[in-house]
Parts: structure tokens; sequence; C-alpha cells
């Protein structure tokens, strides 16, 4: 039987893989954050899934405003990596597992959750990123990657209640797979972050740091937050967290605090990322 030995929170600002893909991530300003997530890219090499279902958002990379799935699961074999204006970032493809995609595709569709099927698709930095602060450069990625997007960039985007939901949906499919295999779940984005008009640059770090706690001890809690207290109190972006919550919902009731970091400043936003061990 499947099972998810973990989850993980993380932002996926495109800032931190130039760092890494420029060799930047050594220098004054990049260092103390590459420094600091160390322990958590050794936690996940100890806990060695085969596969990571990634909860992330395409940028209008992908899919662009005239199709605006609200939920979309990846089944292809392999998945290209997206020009995003200055050529594909220099990253191993992403190997997916469409085995246990279309098994997650039929069981949360059955479930009631309408799953857009994407045969075909690049992806972005909203899964790239995560994988850089996760495993570093490797020569190809330690796990196959089943793409997950959500629509946060086209209202009105799903909510939390929905995408816990969704998660704890993931959560039956996967343990109703037959094969042995050891599933992590990413859900990416975040924390609090505005990237246009009069509040550009916005960061609530207290707003933040009760979602790290909540993430951790109380999740219901999150999934009671609406999209205007997102906008008001995390900035227009910071609605991205509701990709937490899927991971969260994924995990169970239980879950151990592994690994948190919370960084400000990243590029203009705040930058979290949390490590959770499934009980
Ligand atoms: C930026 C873009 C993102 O998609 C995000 O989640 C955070 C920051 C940026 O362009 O800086
Ligand atoms: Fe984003």
């Amino acid at each position: 039987m499947a099972r998810i030995v973990g989850g993980i929170a993380c932002s996926h600002v495109p800032a931190i893989g130039v760092a890494v893909d420029k060799g930047n991530d050594g220098n004054p300003y990049w260092k103390p954050y590459f420094e600091r997530i160390q322990p958590a890219r050794e936690w996940l090499a100890k806990l060695k899934p085969d596969v990571a279902i990634l909860i992330y958002n395409d940028h209008a990379n992908a899919l662009s405003l005239e199709l605006i799935p609200t939920f979309l699961l990846g089944t292809a074999a392999e998945f290209p990596i997206a020009d995003e204006g200055f050529g594909p970032r220099p990253v191993p493809k992403v190997i997916g597992h469409p085995r246990l995609a279309w098994h997650l595709v039929e069981n949360l569709i059955l479930d009631e959750f309408d799953m857009t099927i994407a045969n075909a698709m690049p992806v972005d930095h909203g899964l790239t990123v995560p994988l850089t602060v996760t495993c570093g450069q490797p020569a190809a990625w330690p796990f196959e990657v089943i793409p997950l997007c959500v629509n946060v960039i086209q209202y009105p985007p799903p909510t939390g209640v929905r995408c816990f939901k969704l998660g704890q949906a993931i959560r039956r499919a996967v343990e109703d797979f037959p094969e042995d295999l050891r599933v992590v779940v990413y859900g990416t984005g975040g924390m609090s972050h505005q990237l246009q008009g009069e509040r550009a640059g916005f960061v609530n770090q207290a707003f933040d740091q009760s979602f790290l706690d909540g993430m951790v001890d109380d999740p219901v809690r999150l999934t009671q937050i609406s999209h205007t207290q997102y906008m008001r109190e995390s900035g227009s972006e910071g609605i991205e967290m509701v990709m937490w919550l899927a991971m969260r919902g994924a995990l169970g009731e239980h879950v151990r605090e592994a690994f948190r970091y919370y960084h400000v400043p990243t590029s203009n936003t705040a930058a979290g990322l949390l490590c959770l061990d499934s009980e």
C-alpha cells in the first residue's frame, strides 16, 4: 500500500531558484537562507520518498487566462521546464508517475473533486523552486513528481476549506493505491506577499508566524481564513497559502514538526519552509 510519509510547505519565490542557478547562493544576501534550510534537505534525503505530489500554482506559463482549471493533475510521464521569459531554468526535467497520477484522478473525481487532467504540461517556478529548495542541484530529481495545480491567479480561487478537503481526499486515494510507495506531499507558495500595487512588498510577519503555528497544531482554524482576510492580512498573493492547507489535509490529524524556517526578506516577500512528519 502507498502511504504519505511527510509533508513540506515551501515558498516558491523565483529569486531563490535564480540564486542557485547562477551560483549566488553563497553570497552575503543568500548565504543565511541557504545555510538555515540545509537540515530540511537532510530530513528529506533520509525520508527517501519514491514520489512527490506537488501542489502548486501555475503563473500563466502552462495555462493562460483562456483556460482556468480550479484543480488540475498532471498524468504525463515527464514535464518539461517552462520558459518564463529567460529560457527554461537549468534544472533536471520532472519525471511523472502516470500510474499513481491516474489512480489519483480516478479516485478524486469519484470522490467529487472534479480534476482537470493534464497529459502534457510545462512546469514553472511554482513547482521547480520548491524542488531546488529541498533537493539542491542533483543531476536528476531524487523522486518522481505528480504536479497538482490550484488556481490562485484568477478570482475566485478555491477556499481554504475546499483545499483542505482535497488534501484529505488525496490521502484516501494514496492509501488505496496497491503498490508500496513512500509519498511526500508539497504545498507551495506564500508566505505573505504582494507583488504589485500600492502595497507591493507588503509582509505581515505576525500573520505568517501564526499561520506556521496553525499548520502544525490547528489547521482547521486556518481553513476559516476568508479570501478577503488573506488579501488584507497577507497581501494579494498570500492566497497561495491555501495550497499549504491542501498539503496539511493530506497528512492526517496529527503531525510532528521536523523543521521550520521563516525568512524575511526573500526578494520582496516572506519565505517559509515547514517539514512535517506524518504520524
Ligand atoms: C514572486 C513570484 C511568486 O510566484 C511568488 O509566489 C513569490 C514571489 C516574485 O516574482 O518575486
Ligand atoms: Fe507564486
